[in-house]
Protein backbone atom coordinates (compact mmCIF):
# COMPACT_ATOMS: atom_id res chain seq x y z
CA UNK A 1 0.00 0.00 0.00
CA UNK A 2 1.23 3.46 -0.66
CA UNK A 3 1.35 5.88 1.87
CA UNK A 4 3.39 9.26 3.13
CA UNK A 5 4.09 10.92 6.32
CA UNK A 6 6.03 14.22 6.69
CA UNK A 7 7.69 15.22 10.11
CA UNK A 8 10.32 18.36 10.71
CA UNK A 9 9.08 22.04 12.02
CA UNK A 10 8.92 25.42 10.37
CA UNK A 11 12.42 26.95 11.86
CA UNK A 12 13.78 23.20 12.49
CA UNK A 13 16.76 21.75 10.61
CA UNK A 14 13.95 20.75 7.84
CA UNK A 15 11.21 18.67 6.57
CA UNK A 16 11.29 15.23 5.56
CA UNK A 17 8.61 13.17 3.76
CA UNK A 18 8.76 9.60 3.95
CA UNK A 19 6.90 8.22 1.01
CA UNK A 20 6.55 4.28 0.72
CA UNK A 21 4.85 1.84 -1.91
CA UNK A 22 6.27 3.47 -5.45
CA UNK A 23 6.81 0.55 -7.39
CA UNK A 24 10.46 0.48 -8.52
CA UNK A 25 11.49 1.58 -11.91
CA UNK A 26 10.27 4.94 -11.76
CA UNK A 27 12.42 7.58 -13.35
CA UNK A 28 12.93 10.59 -11.30
CA UNK A 29 12.77 14.12 -12.56
CA UNK A 30 14.42 16.42 -10.61
CA UNK A 31 13.91 19.05 -11.97
CA UNK A 32 10.09 18.45 -12.22
CA UNK A 33 10.45 18.06 -8.05
CA UNK A 34 12.31 20.70 -7.58
CA UNK A 35 9.43 23.39 -10.11
CA UNK A 36 7.01 22.05 -7.94
CA UNK A 37 8.78 22.86 -4.45
CA UNK A 38 9.39 26.76 -6.50
CA UNK A 39 6.53 27.34 -7.55
CA UNK A 40 4.77 26.62 -3.79
CA UNK A 41 6.94 29.66 -2.73
CA UNK A 42 6.20 32.04 -5.55
CA UNK A 43 2.79 34.28 -5.15
CA UNK A 44 1.84 37.68 -4.95
CA UNK A 45 0.90 38.28 -1.38
CA UNK A 46 4.20 35.93 0.16
CA UNK A 47 6.10 37.18 3.13
CA UNK A 48 9.76 37.31 3.58
CA UNK A 49 10.44 33.90 4.19
CA UNK A 50 10.06 33.37 0.75
CA UNK A 51 12.97 35.61 -0.06
CA UNK A 52 15.30 33.10 2.76
CA UNK A 53 14.39 30.23 1.21
CA UNK A 54 15.13 27.93 -2.11
CA UNK A 55 13.65 24.75 -1.36
CA UNK A 56 15.21 21.78 -3.06
CA UNK A 57 14.33 17.86 -2.67
CA UNK A 58 17.57 16.28 -1.64
CA UNK A 59 16.42 12.26 -1.92
CA UNK A 60 18.17 10.25 0.98
CA UNK A 61 16.86 6.78 0.02
CA UNK A 62 14.47 4.81 -2.47
CA UNK A 63 16.43 6.29 -5.42
CA UNK A 64 19.59 5.02 -7.03
CA UNK A 65 20.82 6.31 -10.49
CA UNK A 66 17.90 8.04 -10.65
CA UNK A 67 14.89 5.32 -10.50
CA UNK A 68 13.09 4.12 -8.05
CA UNK A 69 13.94 0.90 -6.34
CA UNK A 70 10.82 0.19 -4.58
CA UNK A 71 12.08 0.98 -1.18
CA UNK A 72 10.82 3.80 1.21
CA UNK A 73 11.48 7.16 -0.36
CA UNK A 74 13.16 10.14 1.70
CA UNK A 75 12.78 13.74 1.03
CA UNK A 76 14.52 16.44 2.68
CA UNK A 77 14.11 19.47 2.56
CA UNK A 78 16.69 21.71 4.49
CA UNK A 79 15.60 25.22 6.02
CA UNK A 80 17.98 27.40 5.01
CA UNK A 81 16.65 29.61 7.76
CA UNK A 82 17.48 27.29 10.42
CA UNK A 83 20.74 28.93 11.03
CA UNK A 84 19.24 31.76 12.66
CA UNK A 85 17.04 29.42 14.66
CA UNK A 86 19.50 26.88 16.41
CA UNK A 87 19.10 27.89 19.67
CA UNK A 88 15.60 29.08 19.38
CA UNK A 89 14.79 25.11 18.02
CA UNK A 90 18.06 23.37 19.20
CA UNK A 91 17.04 19.66 19.91
CA UNK A 92 18.95 19.64 23.06
CA UNK A 93 18.05 21.82 26.52
CA UNK A 94 21.42 24.63 26.20
CA UNK A 95 21.08 26.58 29.34
CA UNK A 96 23.34 29.33 28.17
CA UNK A 97 21.33 30.27 25.04
CA UNK A 98 18.14 29.80 26.95
CA UNK A 99 17.10 33.84 26.38
CA UNK A 100 17.03 33.05 22.46
CA UNK A 101 14.64 30.57 22.70
CA UNK A 102 11.91 32.75 20.86
CA UNK A 103 8.81 31.81 23.30
CA UNK A 104 5.21 32.84 22.15
CA UNK A 105 2.72 33.11 24.89
CA UNK A 106 0.23 35.20 23.47
CA UNK A 107 -2.17 32.95 20.97
CA UNK A 108 -3.04 33.80 17.60
CA UNK A 109 -6.64 33.39 16.49
CA UNK A 110 -7.20 31.20 13.73
CA UNK A 111 -3.82 29.35 14.45
CA UNK A 112 -3.15 25.98 16.53
CA UNK A 113 -1.69 27.82 19.32
CA UNK A 114 -4.65 27.67 22.30
CA UNK A 115 -6.18 24.38 21.20
CA UNK A 116 -2.38 22.81 20.76
CA UNK A 117 -1.21 24.65 24.09
CA UNK A 118 -4.13 22.94 26.08
CA UNK A 119 -4.12 19.84 24.35
CA UNK A 120 0.06 19.49 24.83
CA UNK A 121 0.17 21.39 28.06
CA UNK A 122 2.60 23.48 26.48
CA UNK A 123 2.17 27.50 27.99
CA UNK A 124 4.76 28.49 25.17
CA UNK A 125 2.60 28.30 21.30
CA UNK A 126 5.87 27.66 19.93
CA UNK A 127 6.28 24.21 20.70
CA UNK A 128 2.88 24.02 18.86
CA UNK A 129 2.94 26.11 15.72
CA UNK A 130 6.50 25.00 14.68
CA UNK A 131 4.43 21.70 13.60
CA UNK A 132 0.98 23.19 12.37
CA UNK A 133 2.67 25.91 10.10
CA UNK A 134 2.26 25.61 6.31
CA UNK A 135 5.73 25.33 5.86
CA UNK A 136 5.17 21.36 6.29
CA UNK A 137 3.76 21.56 3.25
CA UNK A 138 6.75 21.79 1.51
CA UNK A 139 7.40 18.28 2.61
CA UNK A 140 3.79 17.20 0.86
CA UNK A 141 4.79 18.74 -2.28
CA UNK A 142 8.23 16.98 -2.59
CA UNK A 143 6.00 13.56 -2.23
CA UNK A 144 3.04 14.71 -4.37
CA UNK A 145 6.50 15.38 -6.78
CA UNK A 146 6.70 11.74 -7.37
CA UNK A 147 3.32 10.96 -7.14
CA UNK A 148 3.34 13.48 -10.22
CA UNK A 149 6.22 11.48 -12.20
CA UNK A 150 4.19 8.32 -11.12
CA UNK A 151 0.72 9.26 -12.74
CA UNK A 152 2.73 10.42 -15.86
CA UNK A 153 3.40 7.09 -16.60
CA UNK A 154 -0.37 6.46 -17.00
CA UNK A 155 -0.91 9.40 -19.01
CA UNK A 156 -2.38 11.26 -16.00
CA UNK A 157 -1.64 14.94 -15.37
CA UNK A 158 -2.37 17.00 -12.06
CA UNK A 159 -2.78 20.72 -12.56
CA UNK A 160 -4.19 23.71 -10.59
CA UNK A 161 -5.05 27.40 -10.62
CA UNK A 162 -6.28 30.44 -8.61
CA UNK A 163 -10.60 31.03 -9.06
CA UNK A 164 -10.74 33.69 -6.72
CA UNK A 165 -9.11 35.89 -4.18
CA UNK A 166 -10.64 38.05 -1.83
CA UNK A 167 -13.97 39.20 -3.79
CA UNK A 168 -12.31 38.98 -7.07
CA UNK A 169 -12.96 35.62 -8.99
CA UNK A 170 -12.76 34.64 -12.15
CA UNK A 171 -15.97 34.87 -14.19
CA UNK A 172 -17.66 31.61 -14.82
CA UNK A 173 -16.92 29.33 -17.63
CA UNK A 174 -15.34 26.78 -19.29
CA UNK A 175 -10.88 26.86 -18.74
CA UNK A 176 -9.05 24.16 -20.91
CA UNK A 177 -6.93 22.31 -18.74
CA UNK A 178 -3.90 23.22 -21.39
CA UNK A 179 -4.02 26.59 -20.20
CA UNK A 180 -3.75 25.91 -16.20
CA UNK A 181 -1.23 23.31 -17.32
CA UNK A 182 0.78 26.51 -19.05
CA UNK A 183 1.14 28.44 -16.02
CA UNK A 184 3.22 25.58 -13.96
CA UNK A 185 6.45 26.95 -16.64
CA UNK A 186 5.33 30.53 -15.98
CA UNK A 187 8.14 31.96 -13.86
CA UNK A 188 5.95 35.34 -14.36
CA UNK A 189 2.28 34.41 -12.99
CA UNK A 190 1.18 36.60 -10.34
CA UNK A 191 -1.26 34.60 -8.69
CA UNK A 192 -1.86 31.10 -10.53
CA UNK A 193 -4.95 32.94 -12.80
CA UNK A 194 -5.23 32.09 -16.40
CA UNK A 195 -6.63 35.38 -16.92
CA UNK A 196 -3.85 38.25 -16.83
CA UNK A 197 -7.24 41.06 -16.65
CA UNK A 198 -8.48 39.08 -13.52
CA UNK A 199 -5.05 38.35 -12.07
CA UNK A 200 -4.69 42.27 -12.03
CA UNK A 201 -7.44 42.85 -9.59
CA UNK A 202 -6.57 39.46 -7.23
CA UNK A 203 -3.69 41.81 -7.27
CA UNK A 204 -5.15 44.68 -6.12
CA UNK A 205 -7.33 43.02 -3.83
CA UNK A 206 -3.81 41.70 -2.31
CA UNK A 207 -2.47 45.38 -1.91
CA UNK A 208 -5.59 46.60 -0.59
CA UNK A 209 -5.20 44.01 2.49
CA UNK A 210 -1.70 44.51 2.36
CA UNK A 211 -2.24 48.17 2.91
CA UNK A 212 -4.83 47.66 5.36
CA UNK A 213 -2.41 45.57 7.33
CA UNK A 214 -4.91 42.55 6.84
CA UNK A 215 -5.00 38.98 4.36
CA UNK A 216 -7.07 37.54 1.90
CA UNK A 217 -8.37 34.06 1.63
CA UNK A 218 -9.39 32.77 -1.87
CA UNK A 219 -10.33 29.46 -3.93
CA UNK A 220 -8.17 26.98 -5.94
CA UNK A 221 -9.14 24.80 -8.36
CA UNK A 222 -7.53 21.43 -9.06
CA UNK A 223 -7.77 19.38 -12.05
CA UNK A 224 -6.85 15.83 -13.14
CA UNK A 225 -7.06 14.29 -16.85
CA UNK A 226 -6.66 10.89 -18.01
CA UNK A 227 -7.72 9.34 -15.03
CA UNK A 228 -9.59 5.98 -15.83
CA UNK A 229 -13.16 4.68 -14.70
CA UNK A 230 -13.12 2.85 -11.49
CA UNK A 231 -10.59 4.03 -9.29
CA UNK A 232 -11.92 4.27 -5.65
CA UNK A 233 -14.79 2.02 -4.56
CA UNK A 234 -18.68 2.48 -3.91
CA UNK A 235 -18.08 -0.71 -1.18
CA UNK A 236 -17.26 1.23 1.39
CA UNK A 237 -17.20 4.63 3.06
CA UNK A 238 -13.40 5.49 3.39
CA UNK A 239 -12.59 4.24 0.46
CA UNK A 240 -14.70 6.04 -1.09
CA UNK A 241 -12.46 8.38 -4.02
CA UNK A 242 -14.92 11.73 -2.76
CA UNK A 243 -14.29 11.37 0.78
CA UNK A 244 -10.29 11.11 0.42
CA UNK A 245 -9.94 13.76 -2.77
CA UNK A 246 -12.32 15.92 0.53
CA UNK A 247 -9.81 14.72 3.29
CA UNK A 248 -6.96 15.46 1.79
CA UNK A 249 -7.11 18.77 0.31
CA UNK A 250 -9.35 19.52 3.68
CA UNK A 251 -6.48 18.74 5.24
CA UNK A 252 -4.05 21.91 4.06
CA UNK A 253 -3.65 24.61 6.38
CA UNK A 254 -6.24 27.11 5.85
CA UNK A 255 -8.27 25.28 3.97
CA UNK A 256 -11.93 25.40 5.28
CA UNK A 257 -14.37 24.00 2.58
CA UNK A 258 -14.00 21.35 -0.21
CA UNK A 259 -15.92 21.14 -3.23
CA UNK A 260 -15.93 18.59 -5.76
CA UNK A 261 -17.26 19.41 -9.43
CA UNK A 262 -20.10 22.25 -9.17
CA UNK A 263 -21.62 20.83 -5.76
CA UNK A 264 -22.31 24.46 -4.48
CA UNK A 265 -23.69 25.78 -7.87
CA UNK A 266 -25.84 22.46 -8.12
CA UNK A 267 -27.83 22.88 -4.71
CA UNK A 268 -29.85 25.64 -6.37
CA UNK A 269 -30.75 23.98 -9.61
CA UNK A 270 -32.61 20.76 -10.22
CA UNK A 271 -31.67 17.53 -10.81
CA UNK A 272 -32.60 17.73 -14.68
CA UNK A 273 -30.04 20.43 -15.04
CA UNK A 274 -27.05 18.93 -12.56
CA UNK A 275 -26.42 15.07 -13.75
CA UNK A 276 -24.04 14.41 -16.60
CA UNK A 277 -26.10 13.03 -19.31
CA UNK A 278 -24.40 10.22 -20.56
CA UNK A 279 -23.60 9.17 -24.58
CA UNK A 280 -21.74 6.93 -26.21
CA UNK A 281 -18.77 7.40 -29.18
CA UNK A 282 -18.64 4.51 -31.78
CA UNK A 283 -15.63 4.97 -32.98
CA UNK A 284 -13.58 6.13 -29.54
CA UNK A 285 -15.08 3.07 -28.68
CA UNK A 286 -15.81 4.81 -25.13
CA UNK A 287 -18.70 6.23 -23.13
CA UNK A 288 -18.81 10.31 -22.88
CA UNK A 289 -20.83 13.17 -20.89
CA UNK A 290 -21.98 16.16 -21.83
CA UNK A 291 -20.81 18.00 -18.86
CA UNK A 292 -18.75 16.95 -15.64
CA UNK A 293 -20.69 18.92 -13.11
CA UNK A 294 -19.60 15.83 -10.59
CA UNK A 295 -16.40 16.70 -11.03
CA UNK A 296 -15.17 13.08 -12.82
CA UNK A 297 -16.55 11.09 -9.09
CA UNK A 298 -19.54 9.23 -9.01
CA UNK A 299 -20.60 6.85 -6.28
CA UNK A 300 -17.11 7.49 -4.37
CA UNK A 301 -15.22 6.19 -8.12
CA UNK A 302 -13.82 7.94 -11.07
CA UNK A 303 -15.57 7.86 -14.25
CA UNK A 304 -13.38 8.55 -16.27
CA UNK A 305 -13.88 12.47 -16.74
CA UNK A 306 -11.49 15.18 -15.21
CA UNK A 307 -11.47 14.93 -11.50
CA UNK A 308 -12.61 18.65 -10.65
CA UNK A 309 -11.80 19.95 -6.76
CA UNK A 310 -11.94 23.38 -5.54
CA UNK A 311 -10.28 24.44 -2.15
CA UNK A 312 -11.27 27.45 0.17
CA UNK A 313 -8.90 29.17 1.86
CA UNK A 314 -9.86 31.73 4.78
CA UNK A 315 -8.17 34.93 5.06
CA UNK A 316 -4.98 33.26 6.48
CA UNK A 317 -5.02 34.37 10.66
CA UNK A 318 -1.41 36.14 11.25
CA UNK A 319 -2.39 39.79 10.74
CA UNK A 320 0.07 43.14 11.10
CA UNK A 321 -2.74 44.60 13.08
CA UNK A 322 -2.79 42.00 15.39
CA UNK A 323 -6.10 40.65 16.96
CA UNK A 324 -7.53 40.16 20.73
CA UNK A 325 -5.70 38.00 23.23
CA UNK A 326 -4.71 36.64 26.32
CA UNK A 327 -1.56 36.20 27.77
CA UNK A 328 -0.81 32.20 29.09
CA UNK A 329 1.23 33.59 32.14
CA UNK A 330 -1.01 36.47 33.08
CA UNK A 331 -4.25 36.19 31.90
CA UNK A 332 -4.30 39.68 30.76
CA UNK A 333 -5.69 40.66 27.68
CA UNK A 334 -3.10 40.84 25.10
CA UNK A 335 -2.39 41.42 21.26
CA UNK A 336 -1.97 37.79 19.83
CA UNK A 337 2.16 37.41 18.77
CA UNK A 338 3.06 38.57 15.28
CA UNK A 339 5.42 36.43 13.37
CA UNK A 340 6.94 37.50 9.85
CA UNK A 341 3.48 36.06 7.70
CA UNK A 342 2.23 36.01 4.18
CA UNK A 343 -0.88 38.14 3.24
CA UNK A 344 -2.22 35.84 0.47
CA UNK A 345 -1.43 31.92 -0.05
CA UNK A 346 -4.02 30.97 -2.54
CA UNK A 347 -1.70 30.22 -5.46
CA UNK A 348 0.59 28.31 -2.98
CA UNK A 349 -2.11 26.38 -1.55
CA UNK A 350 -3.33 25.31 -4.61
CA UNK A 351 0.32 23.97 -5.38
CA UNK A 352 -0.21 21.59 -2.39
CA UNK A 353 -3.34 20.73 -3.61
CA UNK A 354 -2.14 19.34 -6.29
CA UNK A 355 0.37 17.36 -4.69
CA UNK A 356 -2.45 15.72 -2.59
CA UNK A 357 -4.81 15.67 -5.30
CA UNK A 358 -1.86 13.61 -7.25
CA UNK A 359 -1.06 11.46 -4.12
CA UNK A 360 -4.57 10.07 -3.73
CA UNK A 361 -4.68 9.21 -6.91
CA UNK A 362 -1.45 7.50 -7.01
CA UNK A 363 -2.43 5.56 -3.96
CA UNK A 364 -5.98 4.31 -5.74
CA UNK A 365 -4.00 3.62 -8.78
CA UNK A 366 -1.87 1.04 -6.68
CA UNK A 367 -4.57 -0.13 -4.72
CA UNK A 368 -6.23 -0.86 -7.99
CA UNK A 369 -3.48 -2.08 -10.51
CA UNK A 370 -0.92 -3.40 -7.54
CA UNK A 371 2.29 -3.87 -8.34
CA UNK A 372 6.07 -4.03 -7.48
CA UNK A 373 7.63 -2.97 -10.61
CA UNK A 374 6.80 -0.15 -12.99
CA UNK A 375 6.25 -2.84 -15.47
CA UNK A 376 3.72 -4.87 -13.58
CA UNK A 377 1.87 -2.25 -12.63
CA UNK A 378 1.74 -1.06 -16.21
CA UNK A 379 1.20 -4.36 -17.52
CA UNK A 380 -2.16 -4.96 -14.99
CA UNK A 381 -3.40 -1.35 -15.71
CA UNK A 382 -3.20 -1.39 -19.30
CA UNK A 383 -5.02 -4.41 -19.47
CA UNK A 384 -7.69 -3.26 -17.57
CA UNK A 385 -7.79 -0.23 -19.63
CA UNK A 386 -8.69 -3.43 -22.75
CA UNK A 387 -11.70 -4.83 -20.36
CA UNK A 388 -12.81 -1.11 -20.42
CA UNK A 389 -12.57 -0.56 -24.00
CA UNK A 390 -14.10 -4.20 -24.66
CA UNK A 391 -16.86 -3.79 -22.37
C1 LIG B 1 1.06 27.62 1.64
C2 LIG B 1 0.49 28.18 2.92
C3 LIG B 1 1.17 29.22 3.57
C4 LIG B 1 0.65 29.75 4.75
N1 LIG B 1 1.29 30.82 5.33
C5 LIG B 1 0.71 31.39 6.40
C6 LIG B 1 1.28 32.58 6.96
O1 LIG B 1 2.31 33.09 6.50
N2 LIG B 1 0.65 33.15 8.01
C7 LIG B 1 -0.49 32.63 8.56
O2 LIG B 1 -1.03 33.17 9.51
N3 LIG B 1 -1.04 31.50 8.07
C8 LIG B 1 -0.48 30.88 7.01
N4 LIG B 1 -1.06 29.77 6.49
C9 LIG B 1 -2.23 29.17 7.17
C10 LIG B 1 -1.91 28.59 8.55
O3 LIG B 1 -0.84 27.67 8.48
C11 LIG B 1 -3.14 27.93 9.15
O4 LIG B 1 -4.23 28.80 9.09
C12 LIG B 1 -2.91 27.55 10.60
O5 LIG B 1 -1.88 26.57 10.70
C13 LIG B 1 -4.16 27.00 11.30
O6 LIG B 1 -4.68 25.92 10.60
P1 LIG B 1 -6.16 25.94 9.98
O7 LIG B 1 -6.36 27.29 9.38
O8 LIG B 1 -6.14 24.86 8.95
O9 LIG B 1 -7.11 25.68 11.10
C14 LIG B 1 -0.55 29.22 5.31
C15 LIG B 1 -1.22 28.18 4.64
C16 LIG B 1 -0.72 27.67 3.45
C17 LIG B 1 -1.46 26.59 2.74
Amino acid sequence: MMKFQTSGESHGQGLVAILSGIPAGLRIDFDSVNLDLRRRMRGYGRGGRMKIESDTAQFLSGVRHGVTIGSPITILIENRDWANWKQAMSVEDQPETRALYRPLSSPRPGHADLAGCLKFNFRDARYVLERASARETAARVGAGGVARLFLREFGMEVASHVVAVGRVSLPPGAVSFDAILALREDEETLLNCVDRAVEQRMKAEVDSATENRDTVGGVFEVRARGVPPGLGTCAQWDEKLDGQVAQAVMSIQAVKGVEIGSAVENVARFGSEVQDEIGYDRSARRFTRKSNRAGGIEGGMTNGEEIVVKGFLKPISTLRRPLESVDFVTRNPVKAAYERSDVCVVPAAGVVGEAMVALVLARALLEKFGGDSMDETLRNYRAYLEQVERF
